[in-house]
């Protein structure tokens, strides 16, 4: 069994918050154990719930078509959320869920490895790019740690605001390039505050 698997596993068992109770399936995430690429969004939807798995409902069928703008199947990348359990009625996450699951996602980046993390909608921004605006920041990449992390609007808010839509397609096809260029790109080693935002 992979290392994954069997966080997969110790994520079932937990029973940190409330909503852990009324879950049909913890949705840990899925995708390739060495992608380059992982994709965070918020947390499961109904769909995701029933399924167990992460992005399968409308806001999934529109990421998988993002994802073929740049010639990408599911399977070729990893996809996880902030939190693994479905909030009731899906509201926001509140901030103890996102604190509780926190080390579930810090433990799969490590597995990972990923070369980027593209943040998807507010919440995931707000883990990697503390205290900025997605309106300002999406379409734009930061490397800290050998990672670059990269922040798009969520799929779901895009599909229903058609400004929101072509800025997410825009985002997405900014990807390869970023890619490409992720090892040579430099670091910004300033303090927190200062990180230097580079446009692609
Ligand atoms: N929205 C998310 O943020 N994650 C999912 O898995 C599905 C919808």
């Amino acid at each position: 069994m992979s290392a994954l698997s069997e966080l997969y596993e110790e994520i079932a068992r937990c029973q940190q918050c409330e909503i852990a109770k009324y879950r049909t399936k913890v949705v840990p995430g899925e995708g390739a154990e060495d992608a380059e690429i992982m994709f965070i969004g918020e947390a499961p939807g109904w769909h995701e719930d029933q399924q167990g798995r992460p992005f399968v409902g409308p806001a999934g069928l529109y990421l998988d078509e993002l994802l073929a703008s740049i010639n990408l199947k599911r399977g070729q990348v990893y996809i996880a959320n902030v939190i693994k359990c479905r909030p009731s009625a899906n509201r926001d996450p509140l901030p103890v869920e996102i604190q509780n699951c926190r080390p579930w996602l810090n433990r799969q980046i490590e597995l990972i490895r990923p070369k980027i993390i593209v943040t998807l909608g507010r919440y995931s921004m707000a883990l990697f790019f503390p205290g900025k605006s997605i309106s300002k920041i999406h379409g734009t990449a930061q490397k800290r740690d050998d990672i670059v992390y990269y922040a798009m609007y969520h799929p779901a808010a895009a599909l229903h605001q058609q400004s929101l839509r072509r800025a997410i397609e825009e985002d997405m096809l900014k990807i390869p390039s970023i890619l490409a260029r992720a090892e040579s790109v430099t670091e910004a080693k300033q303090q927190p505050q200062q990180l230097s935002m580079f446009e692609l």
